[in-house]
């Protein structure tokens, strides 16, 4: 049977089946590896002096895991630099942040060049290769110029952004042709498949075939949508644990029967936090009768502290809901609780269970699975309502949430209010709807109609010699 190997920058080393420290994502691709017999493979998140590329395996669980240490300055321009200060934020669509150095771009090729000269004698002929994300798009380049002729496929966790945008980076062409050395390039969406499409068509002169798949750079490639989901059965026990048990009666507790509105995000600036806060803000200012009725609780967690964009957003967090908690709060009723801290995802599933209204609006995400967990954490009577972003990859999927547009406080602060106002039966309609589909699209329909595709592509191949083909136009 031919094996599946994973590769991604992180890499979470599997835990016991149905334990729940893992992420969901990370728990989906374990299991997918323990059935297709696997290896993961990726960065171990430690420093080492001097890059030895000396590999460190071990078996978890039934699961090969394989990882390499960097060195500093390897992590500085691939991780910190080209992924985090260019690509990320050019990706979210935040070019005023992006970084456009060098010296990054090298580094960035060198670590994929690095990965690539370690997991190349790994792979055996039969295996299908799984990579992910933005902070690996040449490794099939790579892989391939060392004679890898495997099927390998590559998942885009984050949004793929405007063909206007995208020219703001330099060499763009080359980072879009990297990725015409896989077979199946997937996306959470139509929209992030269509810029995609945009790029290749009207920029790199090349072609769209009938049957979905383009060709451009004399290469073909297969770009198709894979919204992912979550676990949800996995996230209604985590719920029902201890842990989530005691934090729902927490929460419960201390509401006092007001109600309470729920933010739970990374502290990046694609969640459009501070946003979401003046929107509250205006909600308050605008509606005195709300006041002590209702507290937002935002839970912010720290992320990638190396990088600058990042290093000032707990102060102005911090001095954004301080002013507000100073403007509207009375002696015993403070409208929002501001946590960093990090809980547990048992923690987190009764938080949400306990919350009334969450509010997920990022100004660009490419999927966000918060939106979906939450889902999954209410009670079937007595549900709370999802506002969510429309720019938020969910929102495609996620149609009964109040979708908003997150830029404006008064969508915002509109929605809210229809939120806390609206009907027990037409919260109960909304989220049976929300939650058939959080079934349906789930991580286990995520991750086998990725593997599907990725066969497919390999039987494609096998049948006939991979096409080198001229792109039509455009080229030079
Ligand atoms: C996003 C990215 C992931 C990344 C995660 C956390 O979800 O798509 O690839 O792992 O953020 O970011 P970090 O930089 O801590 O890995």
């Amino acid at each position: 049977m031919s094996r599946l190997i994973v590769v991604s920058n992180r890499v979470s080393p599997p835990v016991a089946q149905g334990a729940s420290s893992q992420g969901g994502l990370a728990m989906a691709i374990s299991a997918a590896l323990r059935e297709y017999s696997g290896v993961w493979f990726g960065w171990s998140g430690q420093s080492t002096p001097h890059y030895t590329g000396q590999i460190s395996m071990h078996r978890v669980n039934g699961v090969t895991v394989a990882t390499i240490d960097l060195e500093e300055q390897d992590i500085d321009e691939y991780y910190n630099g080209y992924a985090n200060r260019t690509l990320w934020p050019l990706f979210h669509y935040r070019i005023d942040l992006t970084q456009y150095e060098r010296s990054y771009g090298a580094g960035y090729e060198r670590v994929n060049a690095r990965f690539a000269d370690v997991l190349a004698p790994l792979i055996e002929p039969g295996d299908v290769v799984w990579v992910q994300d933005y902070h690996l798009i040449p490794l099939a380049r790579e892989l391939r110029a060392r004679g890898v002729k495997n099927a390998i496929g590559f998942f885009l966790h984050i949004p793929w952004p405007a063909r206007e945008l995208i020219l703001t980076l330099p060499r763009h062409r080359q980072l879009v042709e990297s990725l015409f050395h896989y077979d199946v390039v997937g996306f959470h969406t139509e929209e992030w498949k269509n810029a995609f499409n945009s790029y290749v068509l009207y920029e790199a002169g090349g072609m769209q075939l009938t049957d979905g798949r383009v060709r451009a750079f004399g290469r073909m490639v297969r770009p198709q949508a894979f919204p992912i989901g979550i676990d949800p059965g996995a996230f209604v026990n985590l719920k029902r644990s201890a842990a989530g048990q005691e934090s729902y009666e927490r929460i419960i507790e201390s509401k006092g029967g007001r109600k309470m509105l729920l933010g739970v995000d990374r502290l990046d600036y694609s969640k459009g936090i501070d946003e979401r806060l003046l929107a509250y803000d205006r909600l308050l200012t605008e509606n005195h009768e709300l006041k002590r009725e209702i507290f937002l609780l935002q839970i912010s967690t720290a992320t990638r502290s190396e990088v600058e964009a990042y290093q000032d957003m707990f102060a102005k967090l911090d001095a954004l809901s301080g002013r507000i908690n100073g403007a509207h709060a009375e002696m015993d009723w403070i409208p929002i609780r501001n946590v960093h801290r990090v809980h547990s995802r048992e923690e987190l599933a009764g938080i949400y269970r306990a919350a009334d209204v969450a509010l997920v609006t990022p100004l660009r995400d490419g999927m966000n699975l918060v939106a979906k967990e939450f889902v999954a954490a209410q009670d079937e009577a007595d549900p709370g309502v999802l506002v969510l972003s429309r720019f938020a990859g969910a929102a495609a999927q996620m149609k009964d949430a109040l979708i908003v547009n997150p830029f404006s406080q008064e969508d915002v602060a509109d929605a809210i209010k229809k939120a806390l106002a609206m009907p027990p039966a037409e919260r109960r309609t909304r989220w049976r709807a929300l939650m058939d589909g959080v079934e349906k699209d789930d991580i286990v329909a995520w991750r086998d109609n990725f593997v599907a595709a990725l066969h497919a592509a390999r039987n494609e191949g096998a049948e006939r010699p991979r096409p080198r083909i001229a792109a039509a136009r455009g080229e030079g």
